[in-house]
């Protein structure tokens, strides 16, 4: 697929066809993960691939527990046949800019113009999103209101936090985010040319 079909098809998909995603694409999304830039090439991120049922309904129970369900078409996005939850690691970030050539060898955080741990995971996530379109597929990014309750089901080490999960499928027929009604912001509007 072309580069600007892919950018243009992507959109986040809430239901899916029970299809498993192809093992060879589960590697693909994952390889094109580690190409995403990341701030002195730190590489923190880490995923945690989920596609044998049994993983993914305990999950989804620690993510969605039943009783804070509500039965609305919300739910249809458990039907996704793979779940790659999204990790940073922010102490790999503090480690890799205390090297030599970094020289921040206080780990002050105040450093930091912005979480840039968690700003490459997302660049890693958004890659599987693409990754996914161009193979026909289609994925939801979510967040995770529950992360510590996924970390304790899978033994997620303390010093990594969930961004986010995908939900990743070939896609089924899903209801439009009400968000969207908001409409795209014009590029005049975010856009400031020469000055703000
Ligand atoms: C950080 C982040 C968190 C999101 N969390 C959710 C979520 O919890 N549930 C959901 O249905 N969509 C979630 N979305 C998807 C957005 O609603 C969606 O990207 C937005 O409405 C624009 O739609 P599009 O991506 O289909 O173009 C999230 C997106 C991002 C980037």
């Amino acid at each position: 697929m072309e580069f600007q079909e892919v950018v243009r098809r992507r959109r986040m998909v809430r239901a899916f066809r029970p299809d498993p995603v192809p093992g060879d694409v589960v590697d693909l999304l994952l390889d094109n993960a580690t190409h995403a830039p990341s701030a002195g090439f730190t590489q923190g991120w880490a995923f945690l691939v989920l596609t044998k049922p049994a993983d993914r309904a305990r999950f989804w129970d620690a993510a969605w527990p039943p009783d804070e369900r509500d039965g609305s078409r919300r739910e249809e996005v458990m039907s996704a046949p793979l779940i790659v939850v999204c990790y940073s690691s922010k102490r790999r970030y503090l480690e890799r800019y205390a090297e030599p050539d970094k020289g921040w060898t206080d780990r002050d955080e105040s450093r930091w113009p912005a979480p840039f741990w968690d700003i490459d995971a997302g660049f890693a996530a958004l890659l599987m999103l693409l990754t996914a379109v161009d193979r026909g597929l289609g994925g939801l990014f979510f967040g995770l209101q529950h992360h510590r309750r996924v970390a304790s089901a899978f033994g997620v080490p303390d010093d990594h936090r969930a961004i986010g999960a995908l939900a990743i499928g070939y896609p089924a027929p899903d209801e439009p985010s009400p968000s969207l009604r908001r409409g795209r912001r014009p590029v005049a509007e975010v856009a400031h040319f020469d000055r703000w």
